[in-house]
């Protein structure tokens, strides 16, 4: 029996090693974390993450070939392919802090690997790392070998959360990289084995290394890329008259362009695009390649642009203060379906309003109280280390309160923004909204979520980003 073993049991390596203990029931799967309340997690019915589909699928096969463990040791030992799945945060300080990906996870587990190992093994990365890392983990491991032989192949994940368990079921590719020597090509194709179990031939892909690597930089620079475009002509059509939904309709019909992901919003979050840009950033600089590199910094300042845009529009539209005012945040996760925060927009907004001495009540489907002021107390890129290392805030923010409801977060609120597009907000009762708030009573809306006319009928003053201006809005500065 083939034995799988992933390190890091997080939103990658939980639901993908899940799907291939589904598909693949004739391969043992473990998967191994150094959190213990990760594992107890997942070993419970409150599995750590919120995705849908998700529990169904682990309850089919938890305990028969899909085990979760703090044994790390053993499983790896065991193991005849090594998935790692840990964190790759930003570095925030030394040799390119604030953009270069920091390795100390990937290289604490390469060495445990190499420590434990008694047998031949498939390392796989599933991390998203910078182009070349395989070389620096080859060394690793082949200076502390002891006479093994390890193959290093590249197998990034596109899955998106929200849709994960659709996507592993049905990857438009899988792509795995190896080494082009017959041992390197014989490794490629122990994993195609496992893959072509669900997945058709054609769909998997297979390349060099480095080609793996950088596709997975090179794919999330592209979808941040079209968020940030259509953010931008935002902006534009709030300044013109034009509507970015009737415009990315339009263009979304060119076959050459497509539909997908044109939506205009608050910003793009989650734990991967900026991260991964600022990557890609910096390996561009590392070449002597400025002109690339400043080319995608740009998608990450249109994205801190539309936030910062965000609060100024809340913040003149009422008054220019929103000091001691109540204002309701629907929403507080990078997107709907998922109880991720990882550098969600709605962290920089409530940032934003908090500095302006708002009150905020917030209100998210799927993220506790904990977790929001864990958000708005952390340094930036904090969030990115295994959650028993993250440093703990002395202080909660006390100008936020968390509702386990829509209508009590809104309940007397000057204001109400959106900045999650889940579907219940869509079919909130806004007339008993209206009646239950301050007036003029203010709606922004930062998903393009609610139906204007009919708020606008209510008597809301409405701001839906890229939409017509309210008049209400018409002679305010949008950027301070
Ligand atoms: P995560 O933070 O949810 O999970 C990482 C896990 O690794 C944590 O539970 C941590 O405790 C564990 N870990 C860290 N060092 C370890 C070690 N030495 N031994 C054992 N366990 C260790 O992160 P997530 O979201 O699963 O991401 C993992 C990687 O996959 C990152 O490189 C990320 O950029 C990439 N990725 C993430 C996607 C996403 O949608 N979240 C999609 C595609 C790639």
């Amino acid at each position: 029996m083939v034995k799988i073993c992933c390190i890091g049991a997080g939103y990658v390596g939980g639901p993908t090693m899940a799907v291939i203990a589904l598909k693949c029931p004739s391969i043992e799967v473990a998967v191994v974390d150094i959190s213990v309340s990760r594992i107890t997690a997942w070993n419970s019915d409150q599995l750590p993450i919120y995705e849908p589909g998700l529990e169904e699928v682990v309850k089919q096969c938890r305990g028969k070939n899909l085990f979760f463990s703090n044994d790390v040791e053993k499983h790896v030992s065991e193991a005849d392919i090594v998935f790692v799945s840990v964190n790759t945060p930003t570095k925030t300080r030394g040799l390119g802090a604030g953009k270069a990906a920091d390795l100390t996870y990937w290289e604490s587990a390469a060495r445990m690997i190499a420590d434990v190992s008694k047998s031949d093994k498939i390392v796989v990365e599933k991390s998203t790392v910078p182009v070349k890392t395989a070389e620096a983990i080859e060394k690793i491991l082949t200076h502390n070998s002891k006479g093994i032989n390890y193959q290093i192949l590249s197998n990034p994940e596109f899955l998106a959360e929200g849709t994960a368990i659709q996507d592993l079921f049905n990857p438009d590719r899988v792509l795995i990289g190896g080494r082009e020597t017959p041992q390197g090509q014989k490794a490629i194709q122990a994993l195609k084995d496992v893959y072509a179990q669900f997945v058709p031939e054609e769909r998997i892909l297979c390349t060099n290394l480095w080609s793996a690597e950088l596709s997975k930089l090179a794919a999330n620079a592209f979808l941040a890329q079209r968020i940030s475009s259509v953010n931008a002509m935002s902006a534009l059509c709030e300044a013109t008259g034009a509507d970015v939904s009737q415009v990315s309709h339009a263009i979304g019909k060119d076959t050459r362009i497509g539909p997908k992901f044109l939506n205009a919003s608050v910003g793009f979050g989650g734990s991967c695009f900026q991260k991964d840009i600022l990557n890609l950033v910096y390996i561009c600089e590392c070449n002597g390649l400025s002109e690339v590199a400043s080319y995608w910094k740009q998608v990450i300042k249109v994205n801190d642009y539309q936030k910062n845009r965000f609060v100024n529009r809340v913040v003149s539209s009422m008054f220019n203060t929103v000091a001691g005012k109540k204002i309701a945040i629907l929403g507080f996760a990078f997107k709907k379906d998922t109880g991720d925060t990882r550098e969600t927009p709605a962290i920089d907004v409530c940032k934003g309003l908090l500095t302006d001495k708002a009150h905020l009540s917030i209100y998210d489907p799927q993220v506790n109280e904990e977790q929001i002021q864990r958000d708005l107390s952390l340094n930036k890129f904090d969030w990115d280390h295994p959650v028993h290392l993250q440093p703990l805030s002395p202080t909660t923010v006390k100008q936020v309160s968390v509702a386990w409801d829509a209508y009590e977060a809104i309940k007397d609120a000057h204001g109400l923004c959106i900045l999650t597009e889940w579907d219940e907000f869509k079919a909130l009762d806004y007339k008993k909204i209206y009646d239950n708030m301050q007036k003029p009573a203010f709606v922004f809306d930062g998903r393009n979520v609610v139906n204007v006319e009919k708020l606008r009928e209510i008597g809301f003053i409405v701001y839906s980003i890229g939409k017509p201006l309210d008049p209400w809005l018409k002679d305010l500065p949008a950027v301070a």
